[in-house]
């Protein structure tokens, strides 16, 4: 959680500090701060609880002119979002000023040492107690702010991304990270911080990712010079950033969500691209085709994940069950990574993920690769921590995702799912070829079928207005879309705030269906399949107890038209694609209810978009 930026070079820091902020509100966004070194050598900081905006209006009359500076939009984790809780944050001399994204998890037992060392504290953050102990050691050995920076981080447990100026020395930035995120973009002759590219990419398109316990001293015109925590040096080769500024912008939509539940017939196209052969026979994932023997003799698929992501990996567990017979477990990664697992050495884990950078995930990873597992990542975004912390993966290449409740990665996730059962079953032998091909060339039809699902949203957003005042809602689905009801309801959760549950519809009748009245609207997933007349039947005790029905159905299908109080039509597909199809309806029935509630649906309330803390 949490964006940093920073700039050193030669224009003035501030616009580009604050642009940037803006491009990385998404992550992380009660309050922010920026901090500038002026040419008389003045080091100021300037926080506002609120938004980006709400800083930028606070520091309006004050002096921002300064070619040096870094700047934070803050996910409190430690002390409530407010002024003095806002990075960057001084050291006690105001010498330094530092912001930081992720957790000191020691932090108390730092305070207290400061704190009988003379230190006070302006805030209640664990970040405050990094830059006191930073001075501290500065002061107690005499020595330049690297080491300093070096040695407290020696002292210190926990997850940290950081940047930290010094008044006096308007010559450099110095940065470091642990298991959160940081890019330096490399200008001509000036250079770039940010927690992801989005502030870098229309400056520069050369980056350098810092690994875990890598500090950079990072100056004008020089080479950035990159060290660990235990001084050792390190060289990092230069990457090139395939994102492109459209991705990064609305481009007409009201919101990022609405654009990128838009975006998904050419999202899914990318994702497939190069995958799929033209005449649709054939799918190849380069990641497990290289390691094809680990798949095919693999004795179990763990799957961790979080969030939308973890929605992904259930359906994953269908798809990898019914091609490739292998057994499977779809594990939340925060659960994984504390209940002492019995992992395999011929386990395969597939970590799934948008953003690469989430905590939990990164920890559920680490466990694995200890216990001797092959690890696989499925991420959206390239050259992110989890990418370069897994033995192989697949991309998602489904572009920038900026609303916080994720809609185009997820179906992106289980497209690359579908392509990786596919192949691992193909390697297999087991499934056979027909299924194989039919299930292909049915893949290559889901973007054109999803615009047509996307025709649906003038009639969703109508209806959408009968249900904004619901206080509850209910998710139904069996099989393929059991996990839709339960990523419809974190949809609605997410973005309207109204509770909303998802489970199998069978379920129903062993608890959930006594919530069951006249005020209750349950969307219950119809579509045709294997199942379809228990579907109907669980509908029918639905309706018996009074319960207002909205059901996504086939197109055509006059039984569910009869019996559901509402619903909304989309096109057929196989069963297993089902859920690349039913995903969308539900994205926008959260998206229109959350636009009728006034809700800021880009950045609902207390989320943020990558979870790079516990
Ligand atoms: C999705 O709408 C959520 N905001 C959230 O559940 C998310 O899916 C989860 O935090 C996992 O994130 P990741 O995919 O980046 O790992
Ligand atoms: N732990 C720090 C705080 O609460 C940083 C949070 C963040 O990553 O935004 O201020």
């Amino acid at each position: 959680m949490c964006g940093i930026v920073g700039y050193i070079g030669f224009r003035e820091a501030y616009p580009i500090l604050i642009k940037g902020l803006h491009r990385l509100e998404y992550r992380g966004y009660d309050s922010a701060g920026v901090a500038l070194i002026n040419k008389e050598d003045r080091l100021s900081v300037y926080k506002a609880k609120g938004r980006v905006q709400d800083l930028e209006e606070y520091a309006k009359d004050k002096d921002i002119t300064g070619t040096i500076g870094i700047a934070h939009t803050r996910w409190a984790t430690h002390g409530e979002p407010s002024n003095s809780n806002a990075h960057p944050h001084y050291s006690q001399s105001e010498s330094l000023a530092l912001i930081h994204n992720g957790i000191i998890e020691n932090y108390a037992v730092l305070k207290a040492q400061l704190i009988q060392n003379g230190y006070t504290f302006q805030s209640s953050t664990d970040t405050e107690v990094l830059v006191q102990l930073i001075e501290y050691i500065k002061k107690l050995n005499n020595c330049d702010l690297f080491s300093a920076v070096q040695i407290a981080l020696n002292q210190v447990v926990g997850a940290y991304a950081i940047a930290v100026i010094e008044k006096g020395k308007p010559e450099q930035i110095i940065a470091a990270r642990k298991s959160s995120p940081l890019v330096i973009g490399v200008g001509d002759g000036e250079f770039f911080i940010g927690s992801d590219a989005s502030p870098i990419i229309e400056y520069t398109n050369k980056v350098i990712y810092l690994d875990d316990e890598e500090i950079a001293i990072i100056k004008r015109n020089e080479e950035p010079k990159i060290v660990t925590i235990a001084n050792i040096e390190k060289t990092h080769e230069i990457k090139q950033l395939e994102m492109n500024l459209s991705q990064l912008e609305r481009g007409g939509y009201p919101h990022f969500m609405l654009k990128e539940i838009y975006e998904q017939p050419e999202t899914l196209k990318n994702c497939m691209s190069g995958r799929i052969n033209i005449e649709g026979t054939n799918v190849t994932l380069s990641g497990i085709i290289d390691h094809k023997e680990k798949f095919i003799n693999a004795r179990r698929i763990i799957i961790i994940a979080c969030g939308t992501s973890w929605h992904a990996g259930l359906i994953g567990e269908y798809l990898f069950e019914e091609f490739c017979r292998i057994p499977v477990e779809v594990e939340y990664a925060s659960e994984f990574r504390y209940r002492n697992p019995v992992i395999h050495p011929d386990d395969i884990v597939i970590a799934i993920s948008q953003s690469g950078e989430t905590a939990d995930s990164l920890a559920a990873i680490e466990l694995a690769r200890k216990a001797g597992a092959f690890v696989y990542g499925v991420c959206n975004v390239v050259g992110s921590s989890i990418p370069r912390n897994t033995d192989s993966g697949s991309y998602t290449h489904c572009g920038h995702e900026i609303g916080v409740a994720s809609t185009k990665a997820f179906t992106a996730q289980v497209t690359v799912l579908t392509m990786m059962a596919l192949t691992i079953a193909k390697e297999k032998g087991s499934i056979d070829n027909d299924k194989y091909i039919d299930t292909i060339k049915e893949l290559q039809l889901i973007p054109s079928k999803i615009e047509k699902a996307l025709a649906a949203n003038e009639k969703i957003k109508e209806l959408s207005k009968i249900f904004t005042y619901a206080q509850n809602f209910i998710y139904l689905g069996r099989g393929y879309n059991y996990p839709i009801a339960l990523e419809g309801a974190l949809k609605l959760k997410e973005i309207s705030y109204i509770h909303a549950e998802g489970y199998p519809a069978a379920e129903m009748k062993h608890g959930p269906i006594a919530l069951i009245d006249n005020e209750m609207p349950v969307v219950s997933i119809a579509t045709n399949s294997a199942i379809y007349e228990k579907v109907v039947s669980n509908i029918q005790e639905i309706k018996a107890r009074k319960g207002c029905v909205i059901a996504i159905i086939n197109e055509g299908d006059e039984t569910m038209k009869s019996m559901a109080d509402r619903y909304i039509e989309i096109p057929a597909t196989i069963e297993c694609l089902d859920p690349l199809l039913t995903a969308i309806p539900l994205q926008l029935l959260a998206y229109h209810i959350a636009v009728n509630k006034n809700r800021d649906v880009d950045m609902p309330r207390n989320l943020a978009k990558s979870v790079t803390v516990e």
